[in-house]
């Protein structure tokens, strides 16, 4: 067993809306049958547009939700056979990086005690050790010291995602879920978040599921690339293959979207692109531009950044409700 993460056949369906005129709702599939594994030191993107699956299928992975059927390994173990006290101790290995950084962090806690007791929840140290810690995390994402004892109304979005990421790093996790995790930052932050997410693979090993819907990021983050339409994967390969030769009219529809810096490029590739579907195929793609995201469909403002990251702009509807996303439509 090479694989670090490995999920199987995961199902999930939520209670859908109660009609008009019916007796009960009917439970709508969320997840429908997904099923891949993760390395260690790999970042496996899991794409698609808005309400594909993605983020409950980033939770299930963790087990924040449980799966209706499907299994979830973690080196080798069974994680849908831990019970509350054996979950609470693998959740150590196990950590997330949500999307709102600023809903995502206690609002009455000082930072540096956030991450104090994210040490202590998972029995790192005593106190003592826990500080000296904390102390390092901050200063490994970027965050002095002396800003341990501020709130996190006094940081800005990018900030508040690097003390999030601290927080995951606390419990010394071997992998982490970042569902769409600078979505909600602006543009200019974006590469340098997703560099320290880069680094910090590197300098621990981390093994990462990258959930977005913001293609144009997953090429500088993710060795291998799974699309995700209505409950399922459509296509799942090494980056490279995937953005080079997607083998699913899906996939090819949702690269068209992709805004490309160079204009000459842009040309270049919607006319391969419009050469490569048929009519037939595009019967496999969104059938109108109402149900796709807007993301894909609106040309939009690109901007090259650092170290050789492509940022796309980035719009979110949904808005967080706990654990679990709702978009405000339901
Ligand atoms: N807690 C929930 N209750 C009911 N429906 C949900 C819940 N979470 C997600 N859904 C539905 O499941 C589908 C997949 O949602 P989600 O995993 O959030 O997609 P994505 O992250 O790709 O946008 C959507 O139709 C969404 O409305
Ligand atoms: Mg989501």
């Amino acid at each position: 067993m090479s694989d670090l993460v490995e999920v199987q056949g995961l199902r999930k369906a939520f209670a859908g809306r109660k009609r008009f005129g019916r007796k009960k709702a009917e439970p709508v599939a969320a997840v429908d049958d997904v099923s891949f594994s993760i390395p260690a030191g790999e970042t496996l993107a899991l794409v698609g547009e808005s309400g594909a699956g993605k983020s409950t299928v980033g939770r299930m992975a963790i087990r924040l939700i449980e799966p209706d059927s499907g299994s979830v390994t973690f080196d080798g173990g069974d994680v849908l056979a831990l019970g509350s006290a054996e979950l609470r101790r693998w959740r150590r290995n196990a950590q997330m990086v949500f999307q709102d950084p600023f809903t995502s962090l206690d609002p009455h806690l000082v930072i540096g005690q956030t991450i104090e007791e994210s040490l202590q929840v998972h029995g790192v140290g005593d106190r003592e050790e826990r500080h000296e810690r904390m102390l390092g995390l901050l200063d490994r994402v970027g965050i002095r010291p002396d800003q341990a004892d501020r709130y996190p109304f006094e940081f800005s979005g990018g900030q508040l995602q690097r003390i999030a990421i601290a927080r995951a790093l606390a419990p010394e996790p071997r992998f982490i879920v970042c569902d769409e995790p600078v979505a909600a930052l602006d543009m200019s932050i974006r590469a340098s978040v997703l560099n320290l997410l880069r680094d910090l693979q590197e300098e621990r090993g981390l093994s990462y599921l990258f959930v977005t819907h913001d293609l144009s990021l997953v090429r500088a983050i993710a060795h291998r690339t799974a699309v995700m339409r209505q409950g399922r994967i459509v296509e799942m390969g090494p980056t490279q293959r995937v953005f080079d030769s997607p083998e699913h009219p899906y996939t090819r529809t949702l690269l068209a979207a992709v805004p490309i810096p160079d204009p000459r490029i842009q040309r270049d590739r919607s006319r391969t692109v419009g050469q490569e579907v048929s009519p037939a195929e595009l019967e496999e793609a969104p059938a109108s531009t109402e149900d796709a995201d807007p993301e894909w469909t609106t040309p939009a403002n690109t901007l090259p950044v650092e170290d050789g990251l492509v940022a796309g702009p980035g719009r979110d509807d949904e808005v967080v409700v706990g654990l679990e996303k709702r978009s405000p439509s339901e």
